[in-house]
């Protein structure tokens, strides 16, 4: 082994072979350090996100108007929840730890989605988050479908395919709400109005400011940049609110027949920057459920510890039995 192992040069050429050609490094693989680290970091602040991201509309489910709704939401906030397991269990595939990662969420030294730090005011945000967050969300993930490292990749495939039911929720909820009464109307267009530019922030900053943009696009584990994707999503989303009747708070917002595309407005980034430093509405609370939840689901992991101890005596009294 010490006499046949290729030294590091020749690993480094097979894993930019790997990426040149367009095929997947598995966690078997040999890569980089810092392909590594980045992929920990992004995966793990993805999975927070959908986990935190639970929290905004769960707040809504013992109120919802409708058994079918109530069904609706619970199924969604549900897949979150999948979603943050799978992408956990991708970070554990590049040897992370993932009660450490809870660890750095709960004591706020990892982030997550700066837009769930914002509060769900009327049940017309459930539909209004379905379809821009959720909407957002897909136009950052389809492309995370492509995404050099194998275990990501494939996790996003499902997941995409839940977001997708996810938007669809949502919209069609709008869609019953602005068939409605004139005041179901105003509760669609008043969370229309506090969503948008939030939803335009979870793109990340601007190409200008996105100093790892282009080491991720070079290992293929980005795809396209900030703002090619923020671009993406308004084109998308401005035919969608026409078809809703709803107004896009942006008096900027027009169509630019000589690029194919929207121009839209500026973006409040000093909004962003208070509230990925733990300044927005709702940072505290949403952390601190986190933690609450982590602390009463300690019987569980102990449990489950408890128990795996007990079948592994149990194998080594009875050699053969039931051993893997
Ligand atoms: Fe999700
Ligand atoms: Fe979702």
């Amino acid at each position: 082994m010490t006499t046949t192992e290729p030294d590091r040069s020749e690993l480094e050429r097979q894993f930019e072979d790997t990426i040149g050609r367009d095929q997947r490094i598995e966690p078997r693989d040999w890569m980089p350090d810092g392909y590594r680290s980045t992929l920990v970091r992004q995966i793990a602040q993805h999975a927070h996100s959908e986990i935190i991201g639970m929290q905004p509309e769960a707040n809504w489910i013992t109120r919802a108007p409708s058994l079918r709704r109530k069904a609706i939401l619970l199924a969604k906030v549900q897949d979150e929840a999948g979603h943050g397991l799978y992408l956990y269990s991708a970070t554990e595939s590049l040897g992370a730890d993932r009660s450490e990662l809870t660890g750095k969420l709960i004591s706020g030294k990892q982030k997550y989605s700066s837009i769930f730090n914002y509060p769900t005011l009327t049940f017309a945000d459930v539909g209004v988050i379905g379809w821009l967050v959720d909407g957002a969300a897909i136009c950052n993930q389809v492309p995370l479908c492509r995404c050099s490292y194998g275990p990501y990749a494939r996790a996003m495939i499902r997941i995409c395919k839940e977001e997708s039911f996810h938007q669809r929720q949502g919209y069609e909820l709008l869609m019953t709400m602005m068939h409605g009464t004139q005041g179901q109307r105003r509760m669609v267009q008043e969370a229309t109005d506090r969503w948008w530019w939030p939803s335009l922030m979870m793109f990340g900053p601007p190409d200008a400011d996105s100093p790892n943009t282009a080491q991720s696009m070079a290992w293929k584990i980005k795809r396209h940049t900030n703002d090619e994707l923020r671009q993406r999503f308004v084109d998308m989303t401005v035919p969608q609110a026409e078809a809703l009747g709803v107004t896009l708070p942006d008096p900027h917002l027009r169509w630019n027949a000589e690029r194919g595309r929207y121009d839209f407005g500026e973006i409040d980034w000093t909004e962003f920057t208070a509230v990925i430093k733990g300044n927005g509405p709702c940072n505290a609370q949403r952390v601190a459920q986190r933690r609450r939840a982590h602390e009463e689901g300690s019987w569980v992991r102990e449990a489950a510890a408890a128990h795996a101890e007990k079948q592994r005596a149990l194998r080594q009294v009875r050699p053969g039995e039931g051993a893997a």
